[in-house]
Parts: C-alpha cells; sequence; structure tokens
C-alpha cells in the first residue's frame, strides 16, 4: 500500500517538475517554437483546411482548387490552414522579395474564409531556393497569414499539431542531388540536427495531454503515390508516433490525396498534396494493405475535430468530396489500449 503511494506520489511530483520546466525554462523542453490558437468556435472544436505542393503562379488549376477551398472555409469555419511544403515551385524563394509571394500565396488566396493564420512546412522544392528566406518574420510583413518554421507546434484547444521539417531526413538530397543544390544552412550537419529534432519531438509528443495529436510534415510515410514511403521517416519517425498516440500524420510530395491506414498502430496516414500540379495515373505500389482511398488529381483536404470525433474530407478541384470519414476519440482510446 505504501509503495503504491510513493509512487503515485512520485508521479505526480514527477509530472509537476516537468510542468515547470515547460513553462519556466524552454531549454528543458527543447527548442521547438509553441504557439497557442485559440478555436473561435463556441463549442471548442477546431477546423482547418490542409493543402500541400502548390505555389505555381495559379497555373495547373492552383486558382481552382484555392477557389474551391474558400468556399469549404466559409462552409466549415475554419480556425487556421495547414500547408505541407512545397509551397513555391520550382526552387522555393530567391529571397526576402521575391515577389513569388504574391503571385503564388497573396493573390491567389483571396477568399475572405482564407484570411487567416496558414502554418507551413518546408519542401524539399522549398530547400532548392533560399529555405531561410521562407522562414523570415519580413514575410509576415507582406502578408501577415504566412507562418513557416522548420519545425514547431501549435497548441489549439483539444489539438497538437507537431510541424516537422522532414527534408534534411532523407539521405539522397545528400549523395545524389541530381543538380539542384539545396540550401543546408542551418542543417548541418544534418545527423545532429535530425536526432535534436527527433528528441525535442519525443519530448513534446510524452508531455502532450492534447485529446488529438497530429503531426505535419512534407514527405509521406506512406503513400501509393510517385514517391512511395519515405524508408528514413518509416525508420525513425514512424515509431515515435506510434509510442506517442498520434492519431494522424498528414503530408505532402505526392501530388495526390490518400487515406492510408497504419497497420501496426491506429495512426491514419492523409496525404495532401494535391494544391496545383498533379501527377495522375502515376501509381507507385498496388497492393498495399491499409489503403482507403487514393486520388491523383487535385483537391485537398478539411479537418474538423471535437471533443470526440475527427471528421476528415477530401475535396476535388470541382469542390465534389471525394472521401470522407470519422474517426472517434473512443476507438482510439480503445485500440491503443488493446494494440
Ligand atoms: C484542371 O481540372 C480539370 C477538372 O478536374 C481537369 O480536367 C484539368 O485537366 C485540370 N487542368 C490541369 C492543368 O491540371
Amino acid at each position: 500500500m505504501l509503495s503504491v503511494e510513493i509512487i503515485i506520489i512520485t508521479i505526480i511530483s514527477l509530472s509537476f517538475r516537468l510542468c515547470l520546466c515547460c513553462s519556466n525554462d524552454n531549454d528543458g523542453c527543447g527548442d521547438v517554437q509553441r504557439f497557442a490558437h485559440p478555436s473561435k468556435h463556441e463549442d471548442g472544436s477546431v477546423r482547418f483546411l490542409v493543402v500541400g505542393d502548390w505555389g505555381r503562379g495559379g497555373a495547373y488549376n492552383q486558382s481552382q482548387v484555392a477557389f474551391q477551398m474558400g468556399k469549404a472555409a466559409d462552409k466549415l469555419g475554419i480556425d487556421f490552414v495547414v500547408s505541407t511544403g512545397d509551397n513555391f515551385y520550382d526552387d522555393g524563394l530567391t529571397s526576402v522579395h521575391d515577389a513569388a509571394l504574391q503571385h503564388s500565396f497573396t493573390n491567389i488566396y483571396t477568399a475572405k474564409s482564407l484570411q487567416t493564420q496558414w502554418y507551413t512546412v518546408l519542401g524539399n522544392h522549398d530547400y532548392r531556393g533560399d529555405a531561410v528566406a521562407q522562414l523570415s518574420p519580413f514575410l509576415r510583413e507582406i502578408d501577415n497569414r504566412w507562418l513557416c518554421l522548420r519545425s514547431f507546434i501549435v497548441h489549439s484547444e483539444l489539438v497538437e499539431l507537431f510541424f516537422v521539417d522532414t527534408t534534411p531526413f532523407v539521405q539522397e538530397y545528400f549523395t545524389e542531388p541530381e543538380g539542384h543544390t539545396y540550401d543546408w544552412r542551418g542543417i548541418n550537419p544534418p545527423k545532429s540536427y535530425i536526432s535534436n529534432l527527433l528528441k525535442d519531438l519525443e519530448q513534446a509528443l510524452t508531455l502532450s495531454t492534447a485529446k488529438w495529436k497530429i503531426v505535419v510534415g512534407h514527405h509521406a510515410i506512406s503513400s501509393i503515390g510517385h514517391h512511395g514511403d519515405t524508408k528514413e521517416l518509416r525508420k525513425q519517425l514512424l515509431p515515435l508516433l506510434q509510442a506517442n498516440d498520434v492519431d494522424f500524420y498528414m503530408n505532402g510530395h505526392d501530388h495526390c490525396l490518400e487515406h492510408i491506414s497504419d497497420t501496426e498502430s491506429p495512426i491514419q496516414f492523409l496525404t495532401s498534396g494535391a494544391g496545383s500540379k498533379a501527377w495522375r495515373g502515376d501509381i507507385k505500389e498496388t497492393k498495399k494493405r491499409g489503403v482507403n482511398f487514393f486520388y491523383d488529381g487535385q483537391g485537398f483536404m478539411s479537418v474538423k475535430l471535437t471533443q470526440t470525433d475527427a471528421d476528415i474530407e477530401f475535396h476535388d478541384v470541382n469542390g465534389k468530396i471525394l472521401h470522407r470519414f470519422t474517426s472517434s476519440i473512443f476507438f482510439h482510446v480503445k485500440v491503443r489500449a488493446s494494440w
């Protein structure tokens, strides 16, 4: 009896100390920047759109997807937008003064409903330009919706979104750059950059008490599209997500829309990389288990989270809902316990 009490007291005091370390001393919880984004809904639900692989000056139906995003955002009443990276084609921004920010972002996502915070990660194409420019606070003076960082956390009521910089994980960008130059400033040496990132992420995931945990990156962990799975992420990132009750991993990179269930955990892999040029008919794997939905045209994803449910919908370039599913938190808790 006594020992049980001691254990409980130890656990309480331990978690108390961890909490203190988070609020007082940011170093104790890694260098990941955190943002609080309150929901605008009275019921505390959190609603957002997810789009990826988009910036082409409106071409390849980027403007049409943007138009449908505006309509869906208005209907849903979104709190923010998530971009899964490859924000500017072909080679990111040239500098903070690159007019692509206006031509491919400000002048494209013009709907009133989209005039909200955008949370953005970098894709591999962004690294082929001035990657540091996309992270600059100067861009917020040009368009205050813009927020792009390497890795960061957004806490919104019942959800925490963990944004992860996945490009430095992919070894072939270092070993076979194929004529491209990547802006690795701030990444070298990549090995310690990645191990620090994973350490910070693990700590943040472990401490998270959010009802829903979502991890966002550019590259896919599971995909049947052109690039398929990213083997480095399967090896290094996936075990962390499985061990920490992550509900969804959201990515772009493959220019399609996908919903794939993990075969080893309740994690759902959601690809939203169809913001402009889509690769029709380009399927890498046809026998993968867990594939619920694949669409190789253009579109985006919408998410509504409540205390009990996550409603996810995939929309095409004409505004049609192609795939919809609801994930219940009770299901996840139950599955987690028995997995
Ligand atoms: C734009 O979308 C329409 C409707 O899905 C499609 O037929 C057309 O091929 C697309 N255009 C481009 C350039 O992707």
